[in-house]
């Protein structure tokens, strides 16, 4: 496996990589969720490349930039395992260089629910991977479900600036607690670890709700709030059954829906989401 940090020399080391070429772009701290990524590129193309790069403009000024946890060793060891062919680690000077003013920024899709909680955050992300998408050039490029809402707008900044690659999304990988994996999880002290599993219990009760027939978009936000109620750890910041492709909160009857919430747990802000219909 071929490490580079320089964009100059990732662009070199592209020219001997066969297509098609995934391309699946991290902040590091792999876990088993960015390795079901690594994998499934490594299965579907010929060459696979991952970004290593903390972005430091899509973490909020009261966001946990500096503590964000980083083992560059570690990440390329892991990343050699799964199947990458080249990891670029690119550092913050150059993808942001000195009079930095280029922003990508969507409309409507970034306003709700991540967006509205953390103002300038997708301005950040759909900035530093349409960077990444330029310098990389891949055929396809891997997200994960777990940030459901940061897959749609890449999707659709995808389409609107005619990016010529296919956009593959990838299930969300859970603990055996069914606490979606995360690199903030490491935040969490026992306690509020073991807390942690209301997320996906709060899900999973609305799902199973909606199988048993609720449609009501109200009742399902319910069922997610009392669930919630009962783990005292946790702080919901918002609970939503959203059109799964605008996004839009859904009122009253709803025949498709994307479940999803942000729970802190002391200083430790976690999301989750499950597509129901
Ligand atoms: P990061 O949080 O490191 O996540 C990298 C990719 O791994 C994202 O596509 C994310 O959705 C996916 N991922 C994380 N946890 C997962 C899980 N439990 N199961 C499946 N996939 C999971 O997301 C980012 O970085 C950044 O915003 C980035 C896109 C790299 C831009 O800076």
């Amino acid at each position: 496996m071929n490490v580079v940090r320089r964009i100059a020399e990732l662009r070199a080391a592209r020219e001997s990589l066969a297509s098609p070429l995934g391309l699946v772009p991290t902040m590091g701290a792999l876990h088993d969720g960015h390795l079901s990524l690594i994998r499934r590129a490594r299965e579907e193309c010929a060459s696979v490349v991952v970004s290593l790069f903390v972005n430091p403009t899509q973490f909020g000024a009261h966001e946990d930039l500096g503590a964000y946890p980083r083992d560059l060793s570690r990440d390329l060891e892991l990343a050699e395992q799964a199947g990458a062919d080249l990891v670029w680690a690119p550092e913050v000077d150059e993808m942001y260089p000195p009079g930095f003013q280029t922003w990508v920024q969507l409309e409507s899709l970034t306003k709700p629910l991540e967006g509205l909680h953390r103002p300038g955050h997708f301005r950040g992300v759909t900035t530093v991977v349409a960077k990444l998408f330029n310098a990389v050039q891949p055929q396809r490029a891997y997200f994960g479900q777990k940030d459901a809402q940061q897959a749609a707008v890449v999707r659709r900044m995808v389409v609107d600036l005619n990016f010529p690659l296919e956009i593959v999304v990838c299930p969300i990988v859970r603990e055996a607690d069914g606490v979606a994996m995360s690199s903030r999880n490491a935040y969490l002290n026992s306690d509020e670890r073991r807390g942690a599993a209301v997320l996906f219990r709060a899900l999973s009760a609305a799902a199973e709700a909606f199988a048993a027939g609720e449609r009501e978009a109200d009742g399902l936000r319910g069922v997610m709030a009392r669930v919630l109620a009962e783990e005292p750890l946790a702080r919901p910041q918002y609970i939503s059954i959203a059109d799964p492709e605008s996004l839009q909160e859904l009122e009253g009857q709803v025949e498709r829906a994307l479940l999803s919430l942000a729970v802190h747990f002391g200083n430790t802000r976690l999301i989750d989401n499950l597509i129901v219909g």
